[in-house]
């Protein structure tokens, strides 16, 4: 089983480019799915064909879905939106406000997460592909089942029988209604549905995710910036679309013009994303658009080179233990500078700031007992080392 996740700046081609891959790996036997997310419907478009929020076979071995975010995960979170606002309202929080604050954030968007986990764990694929929305909001989607995650467990926190004993206690002096167990039974879920969203997508073996970019400075740089934050949230790019290269093969000026700078800023792809395949889609005389057109796109570019193989890449994140009392955790930031990375130990968690992006990562066990004893940015990774410290130890 695979999962290619799409994504890119906007109008680069992440929509042609997951539709003509997942065509291409359809012909040649890979039973797949093509999941967007896009309300405007342009999967349906670039096949020409209309798609519902079932998967809708397209051809052989290829089908479609538009998730349609929003009501599924209201029924989920519901339950728990409620209790919350109860317990914000006997705060004297006014109820309309109650309400504002209770809306779990991003709540639309991994309704299309949950969607991709249940396609993937169904059995009826070999491969996913998913059509993303643009970097930002596909940067700010994969954040959030690790992020939500951490924000439930402070709410909820996870030994419920300890709270149990205690919430007559509790509810007497503060005069708030602890969460029934329904309550947390609703969190508990969703909770675990998020952890395996995201083992899901960072598991090395199924899912990876393809830069798409054209051949333009502006392009280059959010891709570069893309590759970055993506490390930074643990998952791993395997490959880069330069899409709507000019064909060097006219001979007027204003061709050759484009020809030339296109294959300075191609060098500068190919350095920035060394060791990662780059298969470079041509600038097609017409839309690509319906099953055939894609197809032959897919041919033209990755030959016979199978369009959702995954390849191999360095780990995003590894711990290392290298003497009795220090370890080492990496965490591969390609392009960061020095100045943009922010790093605060809070409790037992490591808080990774890089540019406008940040991770609150949870501490494996046995670094929870260690303090931080520097940090260093060297060829794309950020080390931080980490000492055992029994006062740390005591305190926790
Ligand atoms: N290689 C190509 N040759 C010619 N036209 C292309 C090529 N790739 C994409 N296009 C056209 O460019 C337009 C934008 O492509 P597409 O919709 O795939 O971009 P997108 O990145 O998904 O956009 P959005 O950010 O809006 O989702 C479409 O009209 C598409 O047909
Ligand atoms: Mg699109």
């Amino acid at each position: 089983m695979r999962v290619v996740l799409f994504t890119g700046k906007g109008g680069v081609g992440k929509t042609t480019a997951s539709a003509a891959a997942a065509a291409l790996a359809a012909t040649r036997g890979c039973k797949t799915l093509v999941l967007s997310t896009d309300p405007a419907h342009s999967l349906a478009d670039a096949y020409g064909v209309s798609l519902t929020s079932e998967p809708t076979e397209i051809d052989t071995g290829l089908y479609g879905q538009q998730v349609d975010t929003q009501r599924a995960f209201e029924a989920r979170w519901r339950e728990v939106q409620h209790y919350l606002q109860d317990v914000l309202e006997q705060g004297g929080i006014d109820p309309l406000e109650a309400e504002e604050l209770t809306v779990l954030p991003g709540a639309e968007e991994v309704l299309a997460l949950l969607e991709l986990s249940r396609q993937a764990a169904s059995g009826r694929w070999d491969a996913v592909v998913v059509d993303c929305a643009p970097t930002g909001e596909t940067l700010r989607l994969l954040a959030l089942p690790e992020a939500l995650r951490w924000w439930m467990h402070r709410i909820f926190p996870a030994d419920r029988r300890v709270l149990r004993t205690i919430r007559p206690v509790l509810s007497h002096m503060a005069g708030l209604p602890l969460p029934p167990d329904s309550v947390f039974a609703a969190a508990e879920r969703l909770s675990n549905e998020l952890a395996e969203v995201r083992s899901l997508l960072v598991d090395p073996s199924v899912a990876s995710v393809r830069l798409v970019l054209t051949p333009e400075t502006v392009v280059i740089a959010e891709a570069r910036r893309t590759l970055t934050s993506l490390s930074l949230y643990g998952y791993r790019v395997d490959g880069v679309v330069a899409n709507r290269v000019f064909p060097d093969d006219g001979s007027d000026e204003w061709r050759a013009g484009w020809v030339k700078a296109q294959r300075d800023q191609l060098a500068g792809v190919r350095s920035s994303f060394a060791g990662l395949p780059i298969w470079e889609s041509a600038y097609a005389a017409a839309e690509p658009v319906g099953l055939a057109a894609l197809a032959e796109l897919a041919e033209a570019t990755y030959c016979d080179a199978d369009p959702l193989a995954l390849n191999e890449t360095p780990d995003p994140l590894t711990v290392e233990r290298v003497s009795s009392d220090e370890f080492v955790m990496s965490i591969g930031l390609p392009h960061a500078d020095r100045g943009d990375v922010e790093l605060v130990r809070k409790g037992d968690d490591l808080v990774v700031t890089v540019g406008s992006y940040r991770r609150v990562l949870a501490l494996p066990s046995v670094l929870q007992r260690c303090a931080v004893d520097g940090a260093g940015l060297r060829d794309g990774r950020l080390r931080v080392r980490f000492r055992v410290d029994e006062q740390v130890w005591m305190k926790s």
